[in-house]
């Protein structure tokens, strides 16, 4: 009988200013300045590295404003074409999109090649002045990082889809911006209910907002396989079947992955896949006879945890075979560089076997040029210096074999149970609430806020901490409106924690920031938790 996590799951509980701008460079004669006036972080997540209001500076967006672009920056054009479809149906402003002219000022917004060396490739500088926005950065996802900024600054009418009235400004002065990590992921279990192609795309159109960069797909699990694979059908056709409680079967085509790959990649996101092993695997034992010790298929699992025959048969050549041709196809299927591998809550494989499974798989990973990602039970069992392991359950978790792993060049990221997992309910008795888990505790949105990276682990050093994650399990997720409730207000959090510097780190600011999103969500349709820890200004409706 497999004594796994998931019983121990079931067995219930354990558990200025944003300020701006500390380290920022308010000049003394313009003192940072209230939420709602001049250049407020007030409306940003994740909070700026540093904003300068320009007081009394307003930039208005007119009839006659042209988006321009340098065209020397790879993408400038994707990135300028797509805020300016974002910003014509409400504006009703025609916004050209045009390649910038050398000495010509046009009126509007441009986005710019050259911010400096140290905001790197993935920030930007925004200057607002009354007659120019101009957005620089080296590399065209600071261009698109800016733009989110930009729109959130926007009046949140901006989001309606028919034309309203202006004016549309931008509050006056100077934001420089860059992040902490440059590893910014959220995880979607696409296995315990299959969400569709639609759905997840309008997932990453809601995340990418604040900055998220990695898209991890739990492609697999003991309910369900998600992903077709090459001669392997009954992966899909049976092990797709279906999913907790029977409901949400099915798959993604190679093709409607791709698309997946692109659209993520159309907003600065990188798919990371995961094929679970050596646990997790009930859905491919049972698409497979061969696949298991004893040459017999068990039926679909449908329950929520604790499967019976969850583990691949590590004794068995086919095994690797099998991981062999998975990867290779995953590996050539993703452009990114991160193959994710699982390897989590094995509880009833020997450390030995464990450890030789591992090895074997990161041999495979690498042979198709990818680096391998796991849980944190792979530390200690995979070559370090290819390895990177995501930290989930750190009451849990072995210290010395992360700290050593990490001593030896293995890189961390950290989504702890009790602050980052959005499948945990918020509170225990919100009726109007009643979707989650509670296995790890309730996380209201001040408990998804108020915690720091590197020190989730102890003994860990800080740097190989190279950035954080928020996983959405959806074992007991039915529905897809129940995403939106579970990440939203709470991914906003935890993006926060990987893009900004921990000197902003401040819950009011926060609070308030958060507020301002609330009418951004009514009117894209994303059905967030309005937490009773936040001021919300009233619902828009759309
Ligand atoms: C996990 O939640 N088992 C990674």
């Amino acid at each position: 009988m497999v004594q796994s996590t998931n019983d121990r799951r079931r067995s219930g509980g354990l558990f200025l200013v944003l300020a701006l701008v500390a380290g920022l460079v308010v000049p003394a004669a313009q003192p940072a300045v209230a939420a709602g006036t001049a250049l407020s972080p007030a409306r940003v997540i994740p909070a700026p590295v540093s904003v300068r209001p320009a007081n009394g500076v307003t930039f208005e967006l007119r009839p006659w404003s042209v988006l321009s672009y340098d065209p020397r920056l790879p993408r400038a054009r994707q990135v300028a074409d797509d805020f300016a479809a974002q910003l014509r149906p409400a504006t009703g402003f025609p916004l050209p999109v045009v390649p910038a002219v050398p000495g010509l000022a046009l009126p509007g917004i441009s986005l710019q090649l050259g911010a400096g060396g140290q905001v790197g490739e993935e920030g930007y500088q925004l200057d607002i002045a009354a007659d120019s926005v101009r957005i620089k950065a080296n590399r065209a996802a600071g261009l698109y990082y800016g733009v989110q900024t930009v729109r959130q600054l926007l009046p949140a009418k901006v989001e309606r889809t028919s034309v309203q009235p202006g004016p549309w400004t931008l509050p006056g002065g100077s934001v420089t911006d860059y992040p902490r990590y440059g590893y910014r992921s959220a995880v979607l279990d696409v296995a315990r209910h299959f969400w569709t192609v639609p759905e997840v795309k309008k997932y990453i159109d809601d995340i990418a907002r604040y900055k998220i960069n990695y898209l991890h797909l739990h492609l697999t699990d003991d309910q369900g396989w998600r992903l077709a694979i090459t001669g392997w059908p009954r992966l899909t056709e049976v092990g797709g079947s279906t999913g907790v409680g029977g409901e949400r079967g099915g798959f993604f085509t190679q093709d409607d992955y791709r698309a997946l790959v692109e659209y993520a990649g159309a907003h600065f996101m990188t798919v990371i896949p995961e094929i679970e092993g050596p646990a997790h695997a009930n859905a491919a034992r049972s698409s497979y006879a061969k696949l298991n010790c004893d040459g017999v298929a068990p039926p679909l699992f449908t329950d929520i945890y604790g499967s019976p025959n969850s583990t691949l048969c590590l004794g068995k050549e086919i095994t690797y075979e099998f991981l062999d041709d998975v990867i290779r196809q995953v590996a050539a299927l993703t452009p990114g560089p991160y193959l994710n591998v699982g390897g989590d809550e094995a509880t009833d494989v020997p450390k030995d076997q464990y450890r030789s499974y591992l090895q074997r798989v990161q041999a495979i990973v690498a042979k198709y040029g990818k680096k391998l990602l796991g849980w944190q039970e792979v530390a200690g069992s995979t070559d370090p210096a290819r390895t990177t392991a995501q930290i989930w359950f750190p009451e849990e978790v072995d210290q010395q074999a992360v700290a050593d792993a990490s001593k030896h060049g293995a890189k961390l990221v950290m989504s702890p149970v009790e602050h980052a997992y959005l499948d945990m309910k918020y509170d225990e008795n919100n009726p109007a609430y009643p979707v989650g888990q509670f296995w790890a505790g309730y996380i209201e949105v001040r408990d998804a806020y108020d915690w720091e990276p590197e020190t989730v682990v102890p003994g860990i050093d800080g740097k190989s901490v190279i950035g954080v994650s928020a996983p959405l399990f959806t074992e007991l997720v039915f529905e897809r409106p129940d995403i939106d409730i579970l990440a939203f207000p709470r991914l906003p959090a935890i993006a926060e924690i990987g893009w900004s510097p921990a000197a902003t780190h401040d819950w009011t600011s926060f609070r308030d920031r958060l507020a301002a999103q609330g009418p951004h969500w009514d009117l894209t349709g994303v059905g967030y938790y309005r937490s009773p820890q936040i001021a919300w200004p009233p619902r828009e409706t759309r």
